[in-house]
């Protein structure tokens, strides 16, 4: 369907809105365990930014002291190698939209609870309705976990060593959707063969990317 220039302005800024708006709830959010702790240490809610068009959308598991402390998902070391990963498929954090499952930092960069992303896991699915992505590419255990029963897929046991770099079909209130997974980058600092398994999967999605 042809969509004028004025159109496609109009859908942007109704999509940029309507993340803003989530994004107030988010930082308004006292009812999270990790509200406090992020206003006792002065930190920012981590929304997630990027192309809010973008065909691909990773997320991550929570934010990191670094990207607490400047409200931006992936700055730190995991975050570096995530830039090159997508460097190597010559992509640009500007082309792809970047958030995590949970939005506050856990204390001493512990996994997030389950009660934790069951508070933090509605708006990540309204924030995936907003942008509307073709492939959405979870960054290691926990996001897999959540996003795999998200999309009722029937693969929720399966560990990601089983599942990165497959394509999983599902459809959404959008159309349909490939979920993607892959290691977290930070698994790389623990475990140096699994660069190379990443930068494998890394070029196995810039193939799925219309
Ligand atoms: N690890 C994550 O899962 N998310 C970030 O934003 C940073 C590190």
């Amino acid at each position: 369907m042809f969509t004028s220039d004025s159109e496609q302005n109009e859908q942007i800024t109704d999509k940029a809105n309507q993340l803003k708006e989530i994004s107030k709830r988010i930082k308004n959010l006292e009812i999270s365990p990790l509200y406090s702790f992020r206003v006792e240490n002065n930190y920012l809610p981590v929304f997630g930014e990027g192309n809010i068009n973008a065909d691909i959308m990773f997320i991550g598991e929570a934010p990191g002291k670094q990207e607490a402390e400047s409200g931006h998902p992936f700055v730190g070391r995991a975050g570096k190698l995530l830039d090159e990963l997508l460097d190597s498929i010559g992509l640009s954090r500007e082309e792809v939209y970047i958030t995590n499952i949970v939005k506050d930092r856990p204390p001493r960069n512990r996994a997030p609870r389950i009660s934790e992303i069951n508070i933090y896991k509605p708006f990540l699915i309204e924030q995936i309705e907003v942008i509307k992505p073709q492939i959405i590419a979870p960054l290691g255990r926990i996001a897999l976990r959540t996003i795999l029963r998200e999309f009722n897929l029937p693969f929720s046991e399966s560990k990601i060593s089983q599942l990165h770099g497959e394509k999983l079909k599902s459809t959404t209130s959008f159309g349909d959707v490939t979920i993607f997974p892959l290691y977290h980058p930070a698994a790389v600092f623990y475990n140096r063969s699994l660069h190379e398994t990443l930068v494998r999967d890394f070029q196995i999605l810039s193939l799925s990317i219309g």
